[in-house]
């Protein structure tokens, strides 16, 4: 039987959803990385994504400058730095820094990948739209990249151990499941 959710927390049961650092570079060269799990694709020819960004943070303003940002994939093993990338702000903190993050030049857009991290999106701004306290960014997927140990047949494995957030303190691995079906 079903009990009613407060709606300020219905977003919960679209949890868990991986979470991603995003990286931005403002125009004085500095980079900034934050955590969000407000993150999907919205288009696959052109390869468009879409995210969610509170507008009290910090990383909009770099992405705002510049229209450019990568999304970076991390596995579970960096989960006290997704952590940190997602209570600090970069407004007071460099979370580079203290997160001990290799940044890797991008080859599409100035904002630099993380290193540590198994995939990386570099992104375009395409379209730009404020939603009550989120900005909403529309942005092509201008280079993709994925460590292929962990991503085979177009799936990350099990061994990925992609972290996905459920709420607050709470996150969760993906398990593969293989549906049987001789249907198509
Ligand atoms: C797991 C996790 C997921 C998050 N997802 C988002 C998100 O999708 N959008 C958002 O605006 N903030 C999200 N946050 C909060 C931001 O990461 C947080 O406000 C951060 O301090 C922003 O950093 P900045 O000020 O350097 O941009 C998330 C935090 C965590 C821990």
């Amino acid at each position: 039987m079903k009990t009613e959710v407060d709606l300020s927390e219905s977003y919960k049961l679209l949890h868990p959803r991986p979470v991603v650092l995003v990286c931005a570079k403002g125009k004085d060269g500095k980079v900034n990385v934050m955590s969000c799990s407000w993150i999907t694709p919205v288009s696959d020819d052109p390869p468009l994504i879409a995210i969610s960004l509170w507008k009290e943070g910090y990383t909009h303003k770099l992405i705002d400058e510049t229209g450019e940002f990568t999304v970076n994939i991390p596995s579970s093993k960096l989960l006290e730095q997704v952590w940190l990338a997602g209570i600090k702000s970069g407004s007071k903190t460099d979370k580079i820094r203290l997160l001990k993050f290799n940044l890797t030049p991008s080859k599409m857009v100035e904002a630099p990948g993380i290193e540590e991290c198994l995939g990386a999106l570099e992104c375009k701004v395409k379209n730009r739209m404020e939603v009550e306290e989120q900005i909403l960014y529309i942005a092509e997927v201008k280079r993709a990249l994925a460590d292929k140990t962990y991503f085979k047949k177009d799936v990350w494995t099990d061994e990925a151990e992609l972290l996905l957030h459920c709420a607050g303190k709470t996150f969760s691995i993906p398990k593969l499941i293989k549906h049987k079906s001789q249907i198509f």
